[in-house]
């Protein structure tokens, strides 16, 4: 059982029965202490006194952090931007901004002692929305990018029909299970080690290290899984992890970080909220000629990872249609509230969702089925002539099967058949409004930032042919531990329960790159593959050698190796190649070859490929009250040659959800104060298991394969799923425009929330 088997997740039954350990769930070393965090009440100010008296004498309490205990550089920013405080230093930049961190014999003590603080401000103007930011005068966090092809603003005069609009767009709460949590324990002289639930255990051990003014090789970062990841932990994990650490090493004890939900909430990023312009012109077939687009999003107070963000956003307004035109800027506002960061899609979602709204438009203009719309637009990478396969960042679309996913699925859905259907059941029923959409995906895969495109590994063979295997990725519920292994055990031809999957430590393998960009299997099971390679080609030369045979007579086949013409257990080879002192361990490594950026022209190859798929959901909604159901989603997804069709099929139903709950239920929202007003799940509604379609019938294409070399010809699966839960909101909007029988756009922003969904009604019954 190697690559393409369905193995369940190898901690499965743990997550469920409880028994999979997280952070909070180690061990505490004896004297363990906790932190509890002091958080800005206000959103922009000078702090003009900070006094934390009654803190310190609190029941309890052993020590308060602030700026000033920071031994190296107050920053953790990933940008380099140097923007990102540890611990606010003389002014405070959003409400729930760490000012200071109480480190008491018990979490209740700590977070008690927190609120005796007595905190003087002197407040200054915030900025909270960016609804009336322009991106001529505003402030942004950092440059913002440019794509262009052909001439975009020739192309919009002399089209036959214009559109301009602008959509609203809402953020995420990652909503991971398991919060921020960070645990460290000092060590002699300089070390420290730290146990977090971190995406990024290098750059977590690097700000640590850059906090500390120690050398990154003090810091021990170690995850062996997070109760979720989703972004949220790419970079916003290392402040609770630095805070842990500094106090470790001053107090000489062991501390633990772990923020409440609410603090959580409050405290660290979410996705970008998007104000989206656009300008289209079109043919009266409905064919795009050219387009104008500015993604101005809520950046917060700093450049986190806003820019890559905005990029990826842009690299998305095409979804899956080609532009004969296009201009497009991000626009990346500061504003007055907590940093926004990644989360699953990283920015495409919101590009695509740009990209659809122009698509209704263009279908309400033309008076066309949407899914016309779309598939006049798609890109065509077959017809060469044609050159509808040019990227508004000029990298050539040739893997393109967009085509084939969405004629499968129109037939698997009777997309056909269920829209006459809608329409007839829409002409009887009064109140409840049923929708339909159908909506593609393209999503690039590779981290923009080259550099980050490379992984290692680290694999053991021991004498008795277990296998112990490392590597750079981190566990966050995805599966990547197991396809990694997989990938080993296909490699040795050994059953799975034979490799062992470690824990994720800076100190097996140095400077990883987060997990993150989907990209976890593709990089780490080619680096854990090339590890294993070197340990096979030494048992083969091995072999070869003792047996005076050519190489390839010795042929790896299950659990055993024949060697010439007799066979032997492959725990008997290696433990012969011990006695004959070979290597049992060997460091991969992998870098992914052909692709470039360059952000300055907005040109490269910036993925190595693209992956695709496409979803069906059709829902009811209630006129009378905006409630809605979603009756029935179908989808058809592209792992490529699936490594492993169980946990990709989890990720494709898992990011549908996930993308379903961002575009209709989940609504952040900050009052002029800049306060999260929806900080817990009593206000900020996930979707519930009730909550998904009732018929739900998703699919992975059996016939694609990865048009490059990836590993096994799999594909990226972590991100490009969520998108697909376009098709909720698109089929939402379906049924809001059959009150006003189809003539009218909807223009349905979102979330769109219940509320939404009644306020467009009430539109549609205005202006029909
Ligand atoms: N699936 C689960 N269960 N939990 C997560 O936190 N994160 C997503 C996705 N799927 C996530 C998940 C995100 S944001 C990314 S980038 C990828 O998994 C990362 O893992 P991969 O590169 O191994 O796919
Ligand atoms: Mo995923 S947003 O790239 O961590």
């Amino acid at each position: 059982g190697g690559v393409h088997t369905a193995h369940p997740h190898d901690s499965a039954h743990k997550h469920v029965a409880g028994s999979a350990i997280y952070v909070d769930d180690i061990t505490e070393p004896a004297g363990t202490l906790h932190a509890g965090l002091g958080l800005s009440g206000v959103a922009h100010a000078t702090l003009k006194a900070v006094d934390l008296s009654a803190v310190l004498a609190a029941p309890g309490v052993v020590a308060v952090l602030t700026a000033k205990d920071v031994p190296g550089e107050n920053d953790i920013s990933p940008s380099g931007m140097h923007d990102d405080p540890i611990l606010a230093d003389g002014k405070v930049e959003f409400l729930g901004q760490p000012i200071f961190c109480v480190i008491a014999e018990t979490r209740d003590q700590a977070r008690r002692a927190a609120r005796l603080a007595k905190i003087d401000y002197d407040e200054l103007p915030a900025i909270i929305d960016i609804g009336g930011l322009e991106a001529e005068k505003d402030r942004q966090v950092t440059t913002p990018l440019v794509l262009k092809r052909g001439d975009a603003a020739g192309a919009l005069e002399t089209a036959p029909r214009r559109i301009k609009g602008r959509m609203r767009l809402g953020g995420q709460d990652h909503f991971y299970l398991e919060g921020q949590v960070s645990l460290a324990v000092p060590g002699e002289d300089d070390e420290v080690e730290v146990y977090c639930s971190t995406q990024g255990p290098s750059e977590t051990q690097h700000m640590i290290a850059h906090a500390l003014g120690v050398p990154n090789h003090a810091v021990t970062v170690e995850v062996r899984r997070m109760g979720g990841g989703f972004g949220g932990k790419e970079t916003q994990a290392n402040q609770c992890a630095v805070i842990a650490a500094i106090a470790a090493r001053k107090l000489k004890r062991a501390v633990k970080v772990r923020l409440d939900r609410d603090e959580d909430m409050t405290a660290t990023g979410k996705r970008h909220d998007f104000v989206i312009d656009y300008d289209v012109g079109f043919d009266d077939e409905g064919r795009i000629l050219a387009i104008d687009y500015t993604y101005g999003q809520r950046c917060g107070f700093s450049a986190d990872l806003s820019g890559p963000v905005g990029d990826r956003a842009l690299f998305h307004c095409d979804n899956a249609y080609f532009y004969p035109h296009v201009h497009a800027r991000s626009a990346l506002f500061y504003t007055n509230t907590v940093s926004n960061t990644a989360f699953r899609g990283f920015g495409g979602p919101q590009g695509m969702v740009g990209a659809e709204r122009v698509i209704d438009e263009i279908a309400f203009a033309t008076g066309k089925e949407p899914l016309e719309i779309r598939k006049l637009n798609f890109y065509d990478a077959m017809d060469k002539r044609a050159g509808r396969d040019v990227t508004p960042y000029h990298q050539k679309v040739e893997d393109c099967i967009i085509q084939r996913i969405v004629a499968e699925l129109e037939e698997s859905a009777d997309y056909a058949g269920r829209r006459r259907e809608i329409a007839a059941f829409n002409a009887n029923s009064r109140f409840i409004k049923r929708g339909i959409a159908l909506t593609p995906v393209k999503f690039g895969i590779s981290f923009t930032k080259t550099e980050s495109n490379q992984a290692g590994a680290l694999v053991h063979v021991y004498t008795d042919g277990s296998v112990h295997m490392n590597h750079g990725g981190t566990e966050m519920g995805q599966g990547l531990h197991m396809k990694v292994a997989q990938v080993v055990a296909e490699e040795f031809q050994i059953d799975i329960d034979r490799v062992k999957v470690t824990a994720t430590t800076t100190g097996k393998v140095p400077n990883t790159s987060p997990t993150a960009a989907s990209s976890g299997a593709d990089l780490n099971g080619m680096a854990a593959q090339n590890a294993a390679r070197q340990i096979k080609d030494r048992l083969i030369d091995f072999a070869a050698e003792t047996h005076q045979i050519p190489r390839d007579q010795v042929v790896f086949l299950p659990n055993r190796v024949r060697i010439g013409n007799h066979e032997i257990s492959f725990n008997e080879l290696v433990q012969q190649a011990y006695v004959a002192r070979v290597q049992l361990s060997a460091a991969g490594f992998y870098k992914t070859p052909k692709i470039h950026w360059d952000r300055a022209k907005g040109r490269g190859h910036a993925f190595y490929y693209f992956a695709y798929g496409a979803a069906c959901s059709e829902v009811s909604i209630d006129t009378l009250t905006g409630e809605y159901v979603v009756e029935r989603t179908d989808i058809l997804h592209d792992a490529g040659r699936s490594l492993n069709t169980a946990i990709d099929i989890g990720q494709v139903e898992g990011g549908f959800v996930q993308g379903m709950g961002w575009l209709t239920t989940e609504e952040l929202w900050w009052d002029e104060k800049g306060r999260l007003r929806t900080h817990a799940p009593s206000t900020y509604k996930i979707p519930l298991a009730s909550d998904r379609p009732k018929i739900f019938n998703v699919a992975l294409t059996d016939w694609s394969q990865a048009y490059e070399p990836t590993i096994h010809r799999s594909k990226a699966v972590g991100e490009p799923p969520l998108p697909l839960g376009l098709s909720v909101l698109h089929a939402l909007a379906d049924a809001v425009a059959s009150v006003a029988n189809h003539k009218i756009c909807p223009r349905l922003d979102a979330p769109a929330t219940p509320e939404r969904v009644l306020m467009a009604v009430e539109r549609m019954k205005r202006e029909a």
